[in-house]
């Protein structure tokens, strides 16, 4: 007698990537590795001033080097149209849309494509291309006065306002106000950006790095004026994504190519490259004033975020989102705002909004228990709101205390003492610090296929994106759950924008979405199956969309939450800050495979470590450019950085979700770096509100400061 898996047993249990083994042994091939006929190879050359004018661009010289077959400019270059609101809501960032004019808006602005016969050969012509500017004064300047800063909706209003701010203020007991500062910050997944694309009758087919094929898709359908239905994009595994892996300049600069050529093209990013291509996380400076009753009550809470972006596209890291969930007040105002500059335009990274400002939120109650001589957790318990403080809308759940009640218990947070300064380990101070974290729950409309083959197995077919998280893992055991079949037998495939519309890889929405999607059509398939239906040679398949199931979601304050705990050793001596511990209880949904949850919780809070120590890329003032856009100049978390991280979870499946899942993908960094410096201060009895915490400003603040 066989025993039938039972039912719902899969979501839940650990389980190794079903691509794991490809990908450790090499068999996994990334966009830069799939071999096409007659490819040709693509080298973006970028421009070397951060404002003015291209009056000419000399490619005589090297369009007779070695195997050099094209030079793209905006001379030469296709023409592509850029009135369209795009997939995500948007109009085109201006920057993807590459060589239709003379313009330069900030350095490393794509100015010409070189295009040979190898990769080397490409490389030492675009280095050799010489470009003439007309250059012009340009300001890269965030620190300075920027009186002409605007706000600027995104996802949210971008400024809210209730209550008397000032009188609220004048009535506490104490007030806490204080400015904050993030950097600049860069996404560097490990495998850079690349695109290679060709035309295959009368279709363009693209194999791509990104987070949503169909997303990269209907942009490119749009810029070239193209049917929809003639585009195919695929990304079938990807090296990682962060926000980052969008439309940018190397797809479209391989499609201009090899509709020129009528020959493949492929165009890969340096990691240089990526510094000024691929996006990034705006600086942003960040105004705090807190005003609580004696108790801890807050009466008034302001947040002010300035982030910047470029002249020629408008992107807001909203950075006072945050409050809005997190705490109320009788007077409670948020207000995101943006100036103008001659840089690369930033883009999601990470905990948009929420990284940064979680950093800030999360200092200022730190700041404002210690004022009160409250314990940061419990001045969290007393301002633990009933209703969104800005939506006023229920939460769908919120389950925040006890993700803090966990926490302090597991790092035993009940015995410390809250006085500075006072903990020794030989040269290192000792401290501990606490942050909360948010991000929000969201789903978005998906259709997915699921196919009964006639050999017994699964197949099932959706438009995901697997960008390291384990998604495709992720979507095996719940297609088997709905199936009632073991993990071995469903097949996923995903990374294909011919399988129709889905959610990007993006706003911790992905697994989500496409969860959703996979089992309406998984269980309808059971059913179906269940009823003895026999299956005929080419399958049985039954297609999902969620449109309507989605779009009846009551309108709630849908947010994962978190609770963030640091143990610091401090240095005040050499300015070093070690990272002993950390330890994060998420309330994130339902958990579907614990493997490689905890990898994106780890992975979140060790981005923490590194924006909290390491991570800050500058630019000179007299170039507008870099210094050290590399791995070795821009200073990410390494393995010794990291000590011992541990994420959990409490149970918190989502009521609205039919698998319980709420999106784990950004929540770890949220509260991460706050968690640090608030463990710093702790140590030392120096509040640190300019990341990165480095060694010279732990140096120049010295102790007791
Ligand atoms: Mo993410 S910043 O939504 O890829």
């Amino acid at each position: 007698m066989t025993t039938a898996p039972t039912r719902k047993h899969f979501v839940g249990t650990a389980h190794t990537r079903v691509e794991g083994r490809d990908k450790v042994t090499g068999a996994a091939r990334y966009a830069s590795e799939i071999p096409f006929d007659r490819l040709a190879h693509g080298w973006l050359v970028l421009s070397t001033i951060a404002r003015g004018r291209i009056t000419s661009v000399e490619d005589t010289p090297v369009l007779a080097m070695p195997g050099v077959v094209a030079v793209l400019h905006h001379g030469n270059a296709p023409r592509v149209d850029t009135d369209y609101t795009g997939l995500l809501g948007t109009a085109p960032d201006p920057t993807a849309a590459l060589f239709q004019h003379d313009r330069v808006p900030h350095a490393g602005w794509p100015v010409a494509l070189v295009v040979a016969d190898t990769s080397e050969q490409a490389r030492e012509a675009a280095e050799a291309l010489v470009v003439h500017y007309e250059q012009e004064p340009h300001d890269v300047d965030f620190t300075a006065e920027h009186p002409d800063a605007y706000p600027l909706d995104s996802h949210l209003p971008a400024v809210a306002e209730k209550g008397d701010l000032e009188a609220e203020l004048a009535a506490s007991a104490a007030v806490v106000d204080a400015e904050y500062t993030t950097p600049e910050e860069h996404h560097n997944p490990m495998e850079p950006h690349a695109a290679a694309a060709r035309w295959d009758g009368g279709r363009l087919d693209v194999v791509d790095s990104n987070q949503g094929t169909l997303w990269v898709a209907s942009e490119l359908a749009n810029l070239f004026s193209l049917d929809p239905a003639s585009v195919r994009v695929r990304s079938e595994h990807v090296g990682g994504g962060f926000g980052s892996k969008g439309l940018r300049a190397h797809q479209v600069a391989a499609v201009m190519a090899a509709t020129v050529l009528q020959r493949p093209v492929r165009v890969v990013m340096t990691r240089r490259q990526m510094f000024s291509l691929a996006g990034y996380r705006s600086p942003t400076r960040q105004h705090l004033r807190l005003g609580a009753d004696a108790d801890g009550r807050l009466r008034a809470l302001e947040h002010r975020c300035l982030s910047l972006t470029s002249t020629v596209h408008e992107f807001v890291e909203p950075g006072a989102d945050p409050a809005r969930t997190m705490y109320d007040a009788d007077a409670h105002h948020t207000a995101n705002h943006v100036v103008r500059l001659d840089v690369p335009t930033p883009t999601w990274m990470r905990a948009p909004g929420e990284a940064p400002g979680s950093f800030a939120l999360e200092s200022a109650l730190d700041e404002l228990a210690e004022k009160l001589g409250i314990d940061p957790i419990e001045l969290r318990v007393r301002n633990e709101p009933a209703l969104g403080p800005v939506s006023g809308l229920p939460f769908s759940g919120r389950n925040l205390l006890a993700c803090f009640r966990e926490g302090a218990r597991r790092f035993g947070w009940a015995d410390r003492d809250p006085r500075p300064g006072l903990r020794r380990d030989g040269r290192w101070l000792l401290g501990t610090g606490t942050a909360a974290a948010s991000f929000p729950a969201g789903a978005a409309p998906s259709t997915a296929a699921v196919t009964a083959e006639a050999d017994g197995t699964f197949t099932v077919r959706i438009n995901a994106a697997d960008i390291g998280t384990g998604a495709r893992t992720a979507l095996t055991l719940v297609a088997a759950d709905a199936l009632e079949a073991a993990p071995e037998r469903v097949r996923v495939r995903i990374g294909d924008s011919d399988f129709g519309p889905a959610f990007i890889a993006g706003g911790s929405m992905g697994t989500r979405s496409w969860s959703w999607a996979v089992t309406v059509a998984a269980e309808e398939l059971r059913e179906r199956l269940a009823l003895g239906a026999a299956v005929p040679p080419e399958g049985i398949t039954v297609r999902s969309d969620t449109t309507e199931a989605v779009g009846a979601l009551a309108r709630k304050e849908r947010h994962s939450f978190g609770a963030q705990f640091a143990e610091v050793a401090v240095d005040v001596d050499t300015g070093e800050v070690r990272v002993r511990r950390m330890l994060g209880i998420f309330a994130a949904g339902r958990i579907v495979n614990p493997l490689t949850a905890r990898g994106q919780f780890v992975g979140g809070m060790t981005w923490g470590i590194s924006m909290a120590l390491h991570e800050e890329a500058v630019r000179d003032a007299g170039t507008g450019g870099h210094y050290g856009a590399d791995l070795a100049g821009y200073h990410v978390a390494a393995h010794a950085d990291v000590p011992l991280v541990e994420a959990d979870w409490i149970d918190d499946p989502d009521p609205d979700d039919p698998v319980g899942i709420k999106g784990i993908g950004e929540i770890g960094i949220v509260g991460a770096a706050a968690a640090i410096a608030n463990a710093v201060r702790h140590a030392t009895g120096v509040r640190h509100r300019h990341l990165p915490i480095r060694p010279d400003r732990v140096l120049m603040a010295g102790r007791h400061a």
